[in-house]
This record gives C-alpha cells, structure tokens and sequence, in this order.
C-alpha cells in the first residue's frame, strides 16, 4: 500500500495537485492502520509480553501540531501561539526557517539560527524542533511533514497567509482537514518592537536638538500611549499590549516548590529576553530544584540603564521569561537589592548572576545588592554561556537601520489596516 502511493510526480499543476491529494489521502489511511496495528498491540500480548517500544502503557499514539515561523526577534506574543497551538495536541514540533530562506524572502534575520533555534527549544510548549523550514509552506513540505515527522495537523495563525501567486499556503492541509488556526496574539509583534528600538535608538541621536523627555517616560511607563515623535509618521508607534490576569496564568506554572526543594534566585531586566538569558537561566536551574526570577521593574531598569529602557514592560518582561522552560516562578517587579527578608520569605538557597551583564553595579563594593546573601555565604557568580546582552540586539538592528527602517514602514502600515479591520475573535 505504501508502494503504491510513493508514485512519480506529475507534469502539470492539476496533476501534482491531484496526485500530492493521493500520496496524502494515502498517508493518512496509513496512520489509520498504524494506530489500529498499535491498539491491537496494546490491548493483546504486547504489553505482557514486552514488546520493544511499546512498553508504556500508552492507550493511543500522541496527536502531533506543527507549526513554524522565523522566530527572528521572540516575543511572548511567539510564545502564546506556541501554547496555543500545543493545546491543540499533544506534541508541538516548530519549524524554524533557516536564514539563508529568510535573507532571500525578506533580508537578513536580525538573530542568526542558532540564537533562533535555542530560544525555540527554550518554550516550554515546544516538544521537537526542525531547523530548515521553508519560508513559505510548500506541498512538498507539507507532505514530508505528514509522512516523515508524522504530523496530524498544521497549525497557523488567523492571518491570511498567501502564496507569491496569490493563493492560499495551507490549500491543502485545509482540503484533507489537517488545518487548524489560532487567533493572533494582540499586542505585540516584531515590527512594533524594531519600532521601539529604531524610535530609541533616533531619539539618542537627535539628542539634544529636541526635548524628548515626555517620550522617554512613555518608554519607561508601559507603552500604553501612542507615541507620536511629529513629522514622519513612521516613528509613530501604538502598542496595544493589554497584560490580563488570564495570560499570565495561562503562561506559569502553577506549582511552587516540593519539600526540601533546593530554590535559586536570578534577577535582572530580562529586556528583549534573547539567548543569552536562556543560556544563564538554563545554568541557573541545574544548581537546584526550583528557578525564582526576579524582575527588575520598568523605574529600576530606567534609573540603572538610562531613561530609554526598557524597551518591554514589566508584564511583557515576565512573560517572556515565564514562557522558558527553566524558569519555574518570576517575580513581577522584585527589588534591586537582595535583602535578608526576601531569602527568608521565598527560602532561597542560592543567589547566582551571570558575568555578561550590561550593569556591572554589583560589582562595586560599596551598594552591591547582592551584599546580603554575599555575607550569607550563598551568592555565586556563573559564567555566562553567550556574549550577548540586551544592548547586542539593539546594535544588530541599528547597524541595519535604513533597511529594517524601510521594512518596517511597510509592515507598519498592513499593521494599522489589521487592527483597523479587526473583529472581535474568541479566545481559547
Ligand atoms: C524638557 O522638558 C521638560 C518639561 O517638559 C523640562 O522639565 C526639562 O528641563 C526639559 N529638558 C531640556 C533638556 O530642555
Ligand atoms: C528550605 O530549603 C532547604 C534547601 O535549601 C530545604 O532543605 C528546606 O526543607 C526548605 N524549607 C522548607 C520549609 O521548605
């Protein structure tokens, strides 16, 4: 049977529509038989007599969601969709699209693959990573994945997503009913943060010519306003980021440490959360049983980075580190200083902080804030796994100014028409 459908590929377009339908109409029989093959293991002699690999009492073989994306600059509104399109199965498998595909589909990714496939791997939704996804999804494609990576549904967005010949991506996952969609996360996208960071970045620059102190407050008062910088309208800026309670229980844990578990603590701003934080935190977790972030609030990161920072707010900086899967517990604005009553409060066992950092502070003698559990004998100072910070990623897209500038005014303005247009959509 699966001879048969492995026949050549067509000449015209109808043909390989036709036969791309039969090798799938064909993949999907075949799943059928396997899964009643694996039920009739299972409930026979398999399991008495311990089959290899079908030794856990596993009553049907997991639904495996694809789903795929650049990933170029992740943000929590990446991460939801993560989660959202694990709930719709039980193994979530990414696709990562390399950057020779995106450089040629829409310039050079301002996070190399490897940075891109360590923040992947870090959601804690994500079960497999690919790493050579197609920019846009082809039937080639989509036919490997339903045969080779065993996926039983391609999960996307509520955008439209179209072909360069003008016809839909997901034709034929839609047709054999392997399609399914989640809404898109409001709030956030990369345009509107290359935003932020090219409205920055101009603002340093022009200096001191202007007076722009009402906009570095916004910058460090939760973006809730629209930022109008005057003139070209492609400073303008809405973030539409609304934090509720739902998302951020949507994003934990919800469990706090077991008995006699070991807990850590890291703090810091965890602005534009990038590989570097994945990589300390990845660091951080394995000296113990329980990871407590702590997060500086937007009025610290503003008083020890300068006014422009941070670039995300509080709530967008909590979720982005709830979403790792190294974290287990974040607190949502937590001190600079690390005081007596804190360690006790959350019976922390280990204070650590990376040596890549853009605030070296806590290095001085005088007003360390890790003063308190340095004395207590429990601070440790970890080797940074990445040298990047927070201001790395910032240079990456200045040196790019001009052409992410332009791109983005592009992107900006079917940004504006979607959120013009926009319907009320349920939520999961
Ligand atoms: C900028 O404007 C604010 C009030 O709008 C004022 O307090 C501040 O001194 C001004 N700064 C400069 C450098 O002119
Ligand atoms: C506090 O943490 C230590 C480990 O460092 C653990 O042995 C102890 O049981 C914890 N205390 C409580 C009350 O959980």
């Amino acid at each position: 049977m699966v001879s048969d459908c492995s026949g050549g590929g067509g000449n015209g377009l109808m043909e390989n529509l036709a036969s791309s339908r039969f090798v799938v109409a064909c993949v999907f029989a075949g799943m059928v038989v396997g899964a009643s093959v694996l039920a009739l293991h299972l409930g026979g002699y398999a399991n008495a007599v311990g089959m290899p690999g079908f030794g856990k009492k596993k009553k049907r073989r997991p639904v495996r969601v694809y789903m795929d994306g650049c990933f170029d600059m992740m943000h929590y509104g990446h991460c939801n969709a993560l989660r959202q399109a694990r709930a719709l199965g039980d193994e979530l498998v990414v696709g990562v699209v390399s950057d020779d595909e995106i450089i040629a589909n829409k310039g050079p990714p301002v996070t190399p693959l490897r940075e891109r496939m360590i923040m992947v791997k870090a959601v804690k939704w994500v079960d497999e990573v690919i790493s050579d996804a197609p920019y846009a999804i082809t039937e080639g494609f989509m036919r490997k994945l339903f045969d080779e990576y065993n996926i039983d549904y391609i999960i996307h967005g509520d955008d439209p997503c179209l072909l360069p010949d003008g016809t839909d991506a997901y034709a034929l996952a839609k047709k054999v009913g392997r399609y399914k969609q989640i809404k898109r996360t409001e709030g956030v996208s990369s345009t509107d943060i290359v935003g932020r960071m090219l409205l920055c970045v101009r603002e340093r620059s022009s200096g001191d010519s202007h007076n722009h102190s009402s906009l570095q407050r916004q910058f460090s008062h939760g973006h809730s306003q629209k930022v109008d910088v005057g003139g070209s309208d492609s400073g303008t800026r809405v973030s539409n980021f609304l934090p509720t309670s739902r998302r951020i229980v949507q994003f934990s844990n919800g469990k706090g440490p077991g008995p006699d578990a070991r807990i850590v603590y890291i703090d810091g701003a965890f602005d534009l959360f990038h590989a570097g934080h994945v990589e300390i935190l990845r660091v951080a977790r394995a000296l113990g049983d329980f990871l407590l972030v702590g997060i500086h609030t937007d009025q610290t990161v503003s008083a020890t980075r300068g006014a422009h920072r941070p670039i995300m707010s509080l709530h967008e900086r909590s979720l982005s580190v709830l979403a790792c899967r190294y974290v287990d517990e974040v607190i949502i604005g937590a001190p600079w200083e690390v005081s007596k009553d804190m360690i006790t409060t959350f019976n922390i066992s280990l204070v650590v902080h990376g040596t890549i950092a853009e605030n070296k502070d806590f290095l001085k003698e005088e007003s360390n804030p890790y003063a308190v559990p340095i004395t207590m004998g429990i601070y440790q100072q970890l080797e940074s796994p990445l040298d990047i910070t927070t201001s790395t990623i910032i240079k990456r897209i200045v040196s790019n100014h001009e052409a992410y500038q332009k791109r983005n005014e592009k992107k900006e303005a079917s940004e504006r028409k979607y959120y013009e247009e926009k319907k009320f959509v349920s939520d999961d």
